[in-house]
């Protein structure tokens, strides 16, 4: 089997914008964050799965264009080129739905009523203990697919509904299996079968962790009343941290828990939610190299304040964007749609939007180096909108915005 990933060339020709975000050193604040270089009337060239070259049609070489045969070509007008999209934070190894508690939650049902009908994350635990490997591996193949129509080319995945450690270890593996970077959420909730989170964390650091090491590439923790204190999330990432996972957290979904702080304290990768964030947290974000992963889509379904996203980019702090695709509070893979509500709910421009979900996601991902940007000798993972203007993104509310997605130089949608 060849070593090159792409193994020929494709050249996009004739696009109406390439759009990608502007070199500088990830993560991307302030005006970084919202630096875009724009080529009208462009092409991209990929070889061997990574970008050879890109610029204005104008500078493609005369020979290169008349070369067939070895190089397979897309017609790119009337579309835009952006970089692949990279999605840092999902759920997306879980079996069965949660569309019942999605009606109920519509038609008024509080929280407590859901519980009382075996809703939320301990109702997809139990469908996810019961379905076994192989098909949470073509659940997350599933969802892989669902994402690549949306234009995302780089996903996380995180374990956190088997709680057990045949189901913990087989979501890792299945998620893997599909391609996705494992985290591993051991600490999600406590599940049935544990009288507390600290017997819970006794079990899972001693019989889950060694192997989940292994196969993940960080560690995530649900920081939040009724679900791990800060204490118990400090002894869950310091384990974590020391079996050589990088360390994320959920933190500041409904009420501040001291997650920044901890954050910080232990030099996690990111904490992700924020919509309960206050004036402190922000500075303190802002003085960090914690990267803050805004999660607007769980945000709106569960109809909840909306993160300070605007005081944290003018604070100076490094901001990515996700979908938090999961069963119960945000069934929705797309990142376009995601960048529209960046645009319209947390006041982030366009191009701070496209920077969030690409350079600065990437970063959070540990592959800043490759992924991200539309650079030569960057993967050739790229996204191509059906749109004059790549402003369209986030524009699109909603809308057929992705027209193709090409991962390591090859057409995958
Ligand atoms: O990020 N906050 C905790 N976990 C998920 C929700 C998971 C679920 O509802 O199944 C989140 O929103
Ligand atoms: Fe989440």
């Amino acid at each position: 089997m060849s070593d090159r990933p792409g193994g020929r060339r494709l050249l996009v020709r004739d696009l109406a914008q390439l759009a990608t975000p502007a070199a500088g050193e990830a993560p991307l604040r302030g005006d970084a964050l919202a630096a875009v270089e724009v080529v009208r009337d462009a092409y991209v060239l990929c070889e061997d799965g990574r970008i050879a070259s890109f610029g204005p049609m104008r500078e493609l070489d005369a020979g290169l264009r008349e070369s067939d045969g070895e190089l397979e070509e897309i017609d790119g007008r009337g579309l835009c080129a952006v970089p692949g999209l990279v999605d840092c934070h999902t759920h997306a190894c879980f079996a069965g739905d949660r569309v019942d508690e999605f009606e109920l939650r519509a038609t008024g049902a509080s929280y407590e009523e859901l519980h009382a009908t075996g809703g939320g994350i301990l109702a997809t635990v139990q469908a996810t203990r019961s379905a076994g490997e192989a098909a949470l591996t073509d659940a997350v193949r599933r969802h892989r697919r669902w994402m690549r129509r949306a234009g995302t080319t780089a996903f996380e995945a995180k374990s956190g509904y088997g709680l057990d450690r045949e189901t913990e270890l087989a979501s890792l593996r299945a998620i893997r299996e599909a391609g996705g970077i494992p985290t591993w959420l051991g600490a999600h909730a406590v599940p049935p079968e544990f009288a507390d989170a600290d017997a819970y964390l006794d079990f899972a650091l001693a019989e889950v962790l060694p192997e989940a090491a292994r196969l993940a590439a960080a560690a995530d923790v649900f920081l939040e009343e009724g679900a791990f204190n800060v204490d118990q999330a400090r002894r869950y990432l310091t384990a974590c941290r020391a079996a050589g996972l990088a360390l994320r957290l959920h933190g500041d979904q409904f009420t501040e828990q001291g997650a920044i702080p901890l954050a910080v304290e232990l030099g996690a990768r990111s904490v992700d939610h924020l919509e309960a964030t206050g004036e402190a947290g922000i500075r303190m974000l802002a003085a960090s190299d914690v990267v803050g992963v805004l999660l607007p889509a769980s945000a709106l379904v569960l109809d909840r304040p909306m993160p300070p996203a605007r005081a944290l980019v003018d604070a100076g702090a490094a901001v990515a964007l996700a979908t938090d695709f999961n069963p119960g509070s945000a069934f929705c893979e797309s990142l376009p749609l995601v960048c529209s509500l960046a645009c319209t709910q947390l006041r982030l421009s366009p191009a701070e939007a496209l920077g969030a979900c690409t350079v600065n996601a990437a970063y959070v991902l540990g592959r800043a180096d490759r992924k991200g940007r539309l650079a030569p000798g960057f993967d050739a993972d790229v996204v191509l909108l059906d749109a004059p203007d790549w402003r369209y993104l986030a524009y699109h509310l909603g809308g057929q915005v992705v027209s193709r997605t090409i991962a390591a130089g090859r057409a995958v949608r």
